[in-house]
């Protein structure tokens, strides 16, 4: 079969293009924990605020000293709408949403997931430096949207106290929660 010289180029072409937007997606999963979601915790929306998960919002520690954060988003706020944690830690975010889809983004960083009603989202970050974060809404939910915004406060690790705050055990029984991997 003969293939015009044009043609070639346009394969090789193709081919050099998806070789490298798949290097470019391989690459920033390893080096830079860019994973699609690999959990689905579920929860029932209309019961977040009596649910043993996330009846107390904000910062907790589990039973091996590792931080989490707990955090609801509604229509316009995020509870709690101020955070202090330490740097240089992971700290493991569990969020959800009440009402509608908001998005949880901590500016500055990589940290950033959809809220979603009836879902957990779940992800762990790293503050390498103190300093102060906007948290911000990032999806459109609705005429408050640009109201729903927040502080996120990191501190050296030592002038960081672990506030008497067991993280629920609930999250145990559910696949993602800190038991899962
Ligand atoms: Cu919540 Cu935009």
């Amino acid at each position: 079969m003969r293939i015009d010289l044009y043609e070639k180029i346009w394969m090789w072409g193709v081919g050099a293009m998806l070789t490298l937007f798949f290097a470019a997606t391989a690459v920033s999963a390893v080096t830079r924990s860019a994973h699609p979601p690999s959990h689905v915790e579920t929860i029932d929306p209309a019961q977040v605020m009596r649910d043993p998960r996330f009846r107390t919002q904000g910062v907790s520690v589990d039973a091996a000293g590792r931080v989490h954060v707990h955090v609801v988003g509604l229509a316009f706020a995020w509870l709690p709408r101020e955070l202090t944690l330490p740097a240089d830690t992971p700290i493991t975010f569990h969020l959800t949403a009440l009402d509608v889809v908001h998005g949880y983004q901590i500016v500055q960083t990589n940290a950033q997931a959809m809220t979603i009603p009836g879902y957990v989202s779940r992800y762990t970050a790293t503050f390498p430096t103190p300093g102060e974060h906007l948290v911000v809404c990032n999806e459109f939910c609705g005429t408050g949207h640009h109201t729903m915004y927040g502080t996120l406060t990191v501190v050296p690790k030592e002038r960081w106290t672990a506030p008497a705050v067991r993280t629920p055990a609930a999250h145990d029984r559910h696949p993602g929660g800190p038991g899962a991997r």
